[in-house]
């Protein structure tokens, strides 16, 4: 048919409106439904700007007779207003509809397996299909909200002159924490690439070149475990910047977060403020404490010290903790409920969790009553902030694991008792992180963020010193900005002077031929004159998630990965032929062939 072949659209579907009636126009997009209705068809087309009825006499048009949903079709027609009774309040083009004159198919469908609007079909089948998954309005409402917010980070920092440059996938270990990814070489055998954790050397090696502010929308590879806000691979927007301090690059940062909730969201955010880490961790129990949730923990050691109770004592005595937390509301929790939130602690590594539950008029019940005078646990209960009708929990164990377990038993409860205000957005800067912590299972000092973070002006002699016991009270020049209990970005000012990086390194337990193999061109690079420098990252795909206020980071993704790195759609990974083995001089391990002989069964 001519018309199908000749006619170019003129509008999009769901950018009709009023405006445009009496105005002849060419549309093209897919059936979302069709009624019939005397004689006429009237159709939902559907395209990515939205949906718009369409009515078409199937005698003037035969081809139309036969349409099904999701065919692909091409319409000429008038748009005309509908009348009062008719219009659709629901529907952004509600007000008008469009009286075809022409209407050809450019391509039919096959029956998909799913419909958009079906709430039952597996996440499976959603990812195996995720073309037609991304049909749905939502989701490309979602991939728009991620295209702005690229352009707009993009708009504000080429405005603050920071220039974009890409750096390469195929490079070296960039260590941030996980697993490379690995490439095998086929030029140089026996030898593999990197895919970058980050462009951490990349960036900072710009900054050696005298680029002055760079940034890239850049993608990381990261092999680890997997959660709801994490993918294998993930966007940056990954930032540095030339002879500044803290203070430059968050406020930097604190105006690009600024502008996208002021274009996206069209909200004026106050000024971010800021905690350090041990506030963050004394107050929350963890350094991405969403500041929505009310809740916060309370230190008892004063109020514990002098009482009898064991488990107390013990945890005092070889340097931990007793911190609690005060749930109001909590007060008629039943015996399974405290079980529950027990277990919970428990997955933290808690040996336990003492739970002290009121009344209305403040009669206390508790597991350890028989350990205490009731005066003492009256006071412990209003130490940790305790309330008629609420409960405090309350757990003794090094710090880490008395944060972590009430910090769970806090998010738990946040959502259970519904005392998040999810009206805002919240964000916090934390600052002051340490710069090391022990990894007892290795044996060694590991970098909290990477080993190009500057450790604190005082930590600089602590690190230069190779003083192993004050390592763990060493504070870095590291920032993380935090919105909602998600971390959005994080940063640091760098280590630009290549005697200190060295020592960094000899901290971390490598050797000097290990430094020399893995970061030598790095350490020697500092030696060639060095800005002071600093940048941060932040996660994209967590910041787009926010503003979709989604809390999967596979729905503002076009094609995400499972939990377990699987790409359901294509089927990757997947197996090689052995050519292609051949070529690359590699050969299966024992363990690889017995699990794909495993999955062949299956
Ligand atoms: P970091 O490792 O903190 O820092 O990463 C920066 C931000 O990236 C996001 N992010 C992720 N998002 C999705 N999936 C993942 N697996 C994932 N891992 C991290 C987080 C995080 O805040 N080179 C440094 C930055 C710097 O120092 O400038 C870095 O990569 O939102
Ligand atoms: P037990 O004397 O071991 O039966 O413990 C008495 C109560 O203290 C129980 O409710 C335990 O869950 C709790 N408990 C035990 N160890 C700890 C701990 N380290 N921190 C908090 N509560 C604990």
């Amino acid at each position: 048919m001519d018309f199908v072949k000749k006619t170019k659209r003129t509008h999009y579907c769901g950018d009709l409106n009023a405006s445009h009636v009496g105005q002849t126009v060419v549309l093209m997009g897919w059936v979302d439904n069709r009624r019939d209705h005397g004689g006429l068809i009237f159709v939902d087309l559907r395209d990515r700007e939205g949906l718009v009825q369409v009515v078409i006499n199937p005698s003037e048009n035969p081809s139309i007779k036969e349409i099904r949903n999701e065919w692909v079709l091409a319409i000429q027609g008038e748009v005309v207003a509908r009348p009062d009774a008719m219009v659709n309040k629901k529907l952004k083009t509600g007000e008008i509809e469009i009286q075809a004159n022409v209407a050809g198919v450019l391509s039919k469908a096959e029956t998909p397996p799913f419909s958009s609007k079906d709430k039952n079909v597996t996440e499976t089948t959603r990812l195996k299909y995720r073309y037609l998954d991304l049909r749905q309005e939502r989701l490309q409402g979602f991939l728009k909200t991620r295209h702005e917010v690229a352009q707009l980070a993009r708009q504000y920092l080429n405005e603050n002159a920071f220039l974009e440059v890409e750096t390469p996938i195929l490079y070296k270990s960039t260590p941030e924490g996980a697993r490379d990814y690995l490439v095998p070489s086929r030029v140089h055998l026996g030898e593999f690439y990197a895919l970058p954790q980050s462009p951490q050397t990349l960036k900072q090696l710009l900054m050696v070149a005298g680029f002055d502010r760079y940034y890239q929308i850049a993608r990381c590879f990261r092999d680890e475990d997997l959660r709801a806000d994490r993918q294998p691979e993930f966007s940056q927007i990954d930032i540095e910047m030339s002879f500044v301090d803290q203070e430059d690059v968050i406020a930097m940062n604190e105006g690009l977060a600024k502008k996208v909730w002021k274009q996206i969201k069209g909200i004026d955010l106050p000024d971010i403020p800021r905690m350090t880490w041990q506030q963050a961790m004394d107050e929350y129990g963890i350094d991405r404490p969403d500041l929505r949730n009310p809740l916060k923990l309370k230190d008892l050691m004063n109020v514990v010290k002098d009482t009898e109770f064991k488990v107390f004592q013990d945890v005092l005595g070889r340097g931990g903790v007793v911190r609690g937390l005060a749930v109001p509301k909590a007060g008629d929790f039943s015996r399974a409920r405290m079980d529950k939130l027990t277990d919970l602690a428990k997955r933290s590594g808690a040996k336990g969790l003492v739970w002290i539950k009121a009344d209305a008029s403040e009669n206390l019940t508790t597991p350890i009553a028989k350990f205490f005078e009731e005066s003492k646990l009256k006071e412990i209960f209003k130490a940790a902030g305790g309330e008629p009708n609420g409960a405090v929990f309350i757990v003794a164990d090094d710090f880490e694991v008395a944060c972590s377990a009430l910090s769970s038993v806090r998010l738990e409860l946040g959502q259970e008792l519904d005392l998040i205000d999810k009206s805002q957005d919240r964000f916090v800067w934390i600052t002051d992180f340490p710069a090391l912590e022990y990894d007892a299972e290795q044996k060694r000092w590991v970098a909290r963020h990477h080993p190009f973070t500057s450790p604190s002006e005082e930590g600089m002699d602590i690190l230069v010193s190779g003083d192993q016991d004050k390592f763990g009270s060493m504070t870095a020049k590291a920032y993380d900005l935090v919105c909602n209990g998600y971390e959005i970005a994080g940063g640091s000012i760098r280590i630009h002077q290549s005697d200190v990086q060295d020592a960094m390194f000899r901290a971390l337990g490598l050797t000097p031929e290990e430094v020399v193999k893995k970061f030598g061109f790095f350490v020697e690079a500092l030696k060639y004159g060095t800005p002071p420098h600093g940048g941060i990252a932040w996660g994209m795909d967590r910041l787009v998630m926010i503003l979709c206020e989604t809390d999967a980071i596979r729905e503002v993704i076009a094609f995400p990965k499972t939990t377990k790195a699987y790409d359901v759609m294509s089927q990757t990974p997947s197996t090689v032929s052995q050519d292609q083995l051949l070529e690359l001089s590699l050969r299966l391990g024992v363990q690889a062939e017995k699990a794909l002989s495993e999955k062949n069964q299956n």
